[in-house]
């Protein structure tokens, strides 16, 4: 890595969702000491740095999304003291840890709020947005909360009078960034755990800090779309700028990667400022692209022509903890945006191991999402386990650790982990460590031939011109060139020997591992993918 260049560049980030990653104490739920335990095997996968979803003391009604103290653990998860063990075994090897902020919104049972709900005149009135009724008696604009396309964002508080903001849950309030008072505190949180040693933060919903003052309503054309996902002022930018300052002002190159929850690509750029807000910000389309190599290609190019070379590196990902799993997605395949229906069962695991050679070569920092690395499929979660209120269960049903009955999680008193777990109980961590054919060893080995040739992730890049159904794209460095070419169709393409792949070509990964280390024939299967090198 040059000298200059920031490592988050280079890393590979695992999401750890806690309550579904390891549990320690046979509550069901997953915890930090579940974690520590299994650093070593994060370790053997490759990654790089980890970042934890919330932790923090909560209601739980979004699972952590929704926080009552910002700088302690629930005790679900464990103490502060588990957080330190954890982050210092972390550091020692090898692998950064970054945690989530929350800055749009803290839980209604928040000491903030509860001061806030108890009357015009309280102390912490303004940190939160409330508004007077509309002259009938209607919520101050037509803005909708996620989760229900029926729901307004706000919610009336009878007491006083006046409605509060809210772009979740309404448990969920928002903060009023417009309140110096509510920045100070903010910051502090971020402090409080940079102080601490954290490597950095993912900053949940960043884009909405900044509320248009007017609090316009939102065009009929976006009608049932909900307020997060069109939130877009220009004050946010502003008080970006500030918190980068604020984190690039502790050493070792602390990292600000932000959830900008808005489809546009171009829209997303404009997060990274000039190189002085967001460090990184999630590009989202690929996670809900189908697998299509139009749709592929499409999503490649939009995020080349968006970011700006100079200040603003992309990022990559399939799957995180608030969508279907990609394997999910391309058993599926089209359907999942409302296309034909096609049954694509037998072909959704090559397709989410040639999508892995993607993530993990494309230009950019990728970003996976616990479990996909053992190719799993959301659980089916029965009604009456159903418990998030956005209909997120099954894809953060618990990781399985082994083939036994328990998968790894320890029971006390006949306790069942708090979500099913996934189909296919062969796909678990010990059983796919013990074959190099599974789709774990096919992380595994990305990560470590991304690690050895850096071309394969700072090196240029460009897109290659190949028949129908084929994507390839180039990466250099020096005289180190690499190829991946991706086979979306189900059939083999012969003759995939144009420059500059030629003679003494070696194909180095292979999505089903076929031909690996030999020279390459010239030939790509049904769904496979492979990289290759001169
Ligand atoms: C983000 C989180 C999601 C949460 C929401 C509200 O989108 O990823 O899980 O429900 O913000 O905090």
């Amino acid at each position: 890595m040059a000298p200059s260049d920031p490592w988050w560049k280079e890393a590979v980030f695992y999401q750890i969702y806690p309550r579904s990653f390891a549990d320690s104490d046979g509550d069901g739920v997953g915890d930090l000491a579940g974690i520590r335990a299994r650093l070593p095997e994060l370790a053997w996968l490759g990654v790089d740095a980890l970042w934890i979803s919330p932790f923090y003391p909560s209601p739980m009604v979004d699972f952590g999304y929704d926080i009552s103290d910002y700088c302690d653990v629930d005790p679900q998860f464990g103490t502060l003291e588990d957080f330190d063990r954890l982050l210092h075994e972390a550091h020692a090897l090898g692998l950064r840890v970054i945690i989530d902020w929350v800055p749009n919104h803290t839980s209604d049972r928040h000491p903030w709020f509860v001061d806030a709900v108890s009357g015009r005149a309280s102390a912490h009135r303004n940190w939160y947005v409330w508004r007077d009724p509309t002259p009938e008696g209607s919520p101050p604009n037509n803005w909708v909360a996620a989760f229900d396309p029926s729901a307004p964002a706000w919610t009336f508080d009878e007491p006083s009078g006046q409605w509060y903001l809210h772009l979740f849950e309404s448990a969920q309030p928002d903060l009023n960034w417009d309140e110096p008072a509510v920045v100070e505190a903010m910051h502090q949180v971020l402090r409080f755990w940079l102080d601490r040693g954290v490597d950095g933060f993912r900053a949940d919903v960043v884009h909405c800090i900044g509320k248009d003052p007017g609090l316009p309503d939102d065009p009929g054309s976006v009608a049932g779309i909900p307020h997060c996902a069109l939130n877009d002022v220009p004050v946010t930018h502003r008080r970006l700028r500030e918190i980068r300052n604020l984190v690039d002002g502790y050493p070792g190159g602390r990292v600000m990667v932000g959830e900008v929850f808005l489809l546009s690509t171009r829209a997303v750029a404009t997060y990274y400022g000039d190189g002085d807000e967001l460090h990184l910000a999630f590009n989202f389309p690929p996670l809900f692209a189908p697998w299509q190599e139009g749709h592929w290609t499409e999503c490649i190019e939009r995020t080349v022509a968006a970011l700006d070379p100079r200040a603003a590196w992309p990022t990559w990902v399939l799957s995180n903890h608030d969508n279907p799993r990609h394997r999910s997605r391309y058993d599926r395949a089209a359907a999942f945006l409302g296309e034909a229906e096609e049954t694509t069962e037998a072909r959704s695991e090559p397709r989410a191991r040639a999508a892995a050679v993607l993530l993990l070569t494309l230009r950019g920092t990728p970003f996976l999402f616990q479990g996909e690395e053992l190719g799993l499929l959301d659980a089916s979660i029965p009604p009456d386990r159903q418990v998030d209120p956005g209909g997120r269960d099954g894809c953060r049903a618990p990781i399985p650790w082994n083939g036994r009955s328990d998968h790894g999680w320890p029971s006390v008193n006949g306790r069942q982990p708090w979500l099913p777990f996934p189909p296919e109980s062969f796909r678990n961590h010990e059983d796919q460590r013990a074959d190099a054919t599974s789709m774990l060893h096919l992380y595994r080995r990305l990560i470590a031939v991304r690690r050895r040739a850096p071309a394969l992730s700072r090196g240029g890049f460009d897109l290659l011109e190949l028949p129908d159904g084929l994507l390839g794209f180039r990466r250099t460095m020096g005289d180190e060139v690499w190829v991946v070419v991706v086979n979306f169709t189900d059939h083999r393409i012969d003759h995939v020997r144009q420059p500059p792949v030629g003679d003494g070509w070696r194909l180095v990964v292979s999505s089903n591992g076929l031909g690996e280390g030999a020279p390459f024939d010239g030939t790509i299967g049904p769904d496979q993918a492979v990289v290759l090198t001169g």
